[in-house]
């Protein structure tokens, strides 16, 4: 089985399919070692060599972009214990109810089930030292400092979360968005960015009344809701509007045709996520699935929670003579 793998990675190599342009997105940070949407997590996957760092964001009350994968607070911040009382009926607590400032006396902690489990029984020991809520400016200035330190050109991979329940509550995450990183020098074809979503009238906003020329994807959900998108037609109307999708990985498990119908239409392909602790059973290892959708299913690049693991396998690629 190796063998193949070595030949298939030399012919690839040869025809010039592979892993210079392959890139590595550090998934919530290095959520495989650090709890989530941390500073930590962030400078960690900078450290594993990640080309891009995801930060998922959603806004506060003072109307500010704060990193966090959900709208609400409870599953990965100590907040039903630092402010009990501020639930709404719904039973969440959610980040726009609370200003920064409320928010920066949070605890970050590993991502937890509602009774307090963690969904990663491995990964950082929840209550373990002490993280807090960046805002997305944070994490900019941290990835432009390193990159300034390190002489690198790591990028960011911002994903807005639900901007239409965003607009119904009364906020614009779009135009937010488009401050920070105009504020940041993030801005025209080339910027060092991918703004990912999974509203497709969002993309189309961003590219319409924002004018932006920035790479944007258009994140594909193995949910039925999103069937049109699994299909060549649903990838041409993307292609209107994105540079790349970001498809769940199943989709592209599922139809073998999948990748080269979005490179024929000029767009990129990052699918999500690769965690070596949530292994598909088909698999045997990360190294395995990884490899498998780099230079079989010939992906551009992936969502991880194991940026070092994705890298070194790049990296051993282009290695072999
Ligand atoms: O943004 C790619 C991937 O992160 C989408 O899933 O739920 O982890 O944000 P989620
Ligand atoms: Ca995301």
């Amino acid at each position: 089985m190796r063998k193949f793998w070595v030949l298939f990675v030399i012919l690839a190599l040869s025809s010039g399919v592979l892993a210079g342009e392959k890139i590595v997105i550090g998934h919530r940070g290095a959520a495989g070692y650090l709890p989530e949407h941390t500073l930590e997590s962030y400078a960690f996957a900078y450290a594993l060599g990640a080309n891009y760092i995801e930060p998922d964001l959603v806004m506060t009350k003072d109307g500010v972009l704060i990193c966090l994968h959900d709208i609400y607070l409870e599953n990965t911040t100590n907040v039903e214990e630092i402010y009990p009382e501020r639930r709404r009926p719904d039973g969440h607590w959610y980040a726009l109810d609370f200003t920064l400032e409320e928010i920066k006396t949070l605890s970050v902690h590993e991502r937890c089930r509602r009774d307090g489990r963690p969904y990663f029984p491995n990964r950082f020991p929840v209550g373990a030292s002490r993280f807090e809520v960046p805002t997305f400016a944070e994490m900019i200035e941290l990835i432009q400092g390193l990159n300034r330190t390190t002489g690198r050109n790591v990028g960011i991979y911002p994903e807005l979360k639900k901007p239409s329940w965003h607009m119904r509550q009364g906020y614009d995450i779009a135009a937010a968005l488009i401050e920070v990183l105009d504020r940041y020098g993030y801005r025209g074809p080339s910027a060092r960015i991918f703004v990912q979503c999974f509203e497709a009238e969002i993309l189309k906003r961003l590219r319409g009344e924002f004018h932006t020329e920035l790479p944007l994807i258009q994140l594909v959900s193995a949910s039925p809701a999103y069937w049109r998108m699994w299909t060549r037609e649903g990838l041409a109307a993307i292609a209107e509007y994105a540079d790349g999708i970001g498809p769940n990985k199943s989709i592209v498990e599922d139809n073998p045709d999948y990748v080269a119908w979005a490179h024929e239409l000029g767009l990129l392909v990052h699918p999500y996520t690769f965690r070596a602790d949530s292994l598909p059973r088909k698999y045997k290892s990360l190294e395995e699935e990884l490899e498998t959708f780099f230079f079989v299913y010939r992906v551009d690049g992936v969502f991880t929670d194991f940026p070092d693991v994705a890298k070194r396998l790049l990296r051993q690629a282009e290695t072999i003579p």
